[in-house]
């Protein structure tokens, strides 16, 4: 009877771990695939490549820096250690915000800010830069979403894929030799912002 006990209970708490670790793999893997899915893939930008993004504008110490979908925080922190920016990253996939926290703690030592987080959902209006690399679709969906709200002359710096419909300021042209991919600055304008579906009549 006893033994029958201690196989009933090791059973449940098999039944339990596993249901844990089941909850545990979801948990990581679950925001992993949608980022890369609805956003973009980890795929670094190369260091030479980040350099051109950071010089294609002019940055100057105190302004602020968004990167959405910051991967290992490489963009954030040289940003904020080159040019003195306050530079934000949010990054969705868990992996690899813990992988930019590491690097951030041990090698880069940067005062870069890496929040675990999904940027649809957070409040961009005080950017004067955001550096992007993500999919065609995010580039389109980033333009109805995220541009109303942002003020007028904040800077996007995109690398690899334009947005749809937007005249480039200035665009870096990809260089084949060295395995750059072309990167793509717009500025805040009334033109760069959706026309509102209103219906109101002018009086
Ligand atoms: C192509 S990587 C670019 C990483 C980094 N910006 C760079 O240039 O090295 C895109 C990153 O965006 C993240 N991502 C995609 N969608 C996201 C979302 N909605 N919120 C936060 N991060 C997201 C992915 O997990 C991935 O790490």
């Amino acid at each position: 009877m006893i033994l029958l006990e201690i196989l009933k209970m090791f059973f449940i708490e098999l039944f339990t771990f596993e249901k844990l670790e089941l909850f545990i793999i979801l948990l990581f893997t679950g925001p992993t695939l949608y980022a890369m899915l609805s956003g973009a893939p980890f795929v670094p930008t190369q260091m030479k490549q980040v350099n051109r993004m950071l010089s294609a504008v002019p940055l100057k110490s105190g302004m602020k820096l968004y990167d959405l979908g910051s991967g290992d925080g490489r963009l954030v922190y040289k940003a904020n250690k080159d040019y003195g920016v306050k530079s934000i990253g949010y990054e969705f996939s868990p992996f690899v915000w813990m992988l930019s926290k590491l690097l951030q703690k041990t090698l880069w030592r940067s005062k870069a800010q890496l929040i675990y987080g999904n940027f649809w959902d957070k409040d961009l209006s005080d950017a004067d830069v955001i550096v992007c690399y993500l999919l065609p679709s995010s580039m389109k969906k980033m333009k109805e979403k995220i541009f109303p709200k942002l003020r007028q002359g904040t800077l996007i710096i995109s690398h690899a894929f334009s947005i749809p419909d937007l005249k480039a300021i200035k665009i870096l042209e990809g260089d084949s030799a060295q395995k750059l991919g072309p990167v793509y600055v717009y500025s805040i304008s009334l033109k760069s912002k959706p026309k509102s579906n209103s219906k109101t009549k002018k009086r």
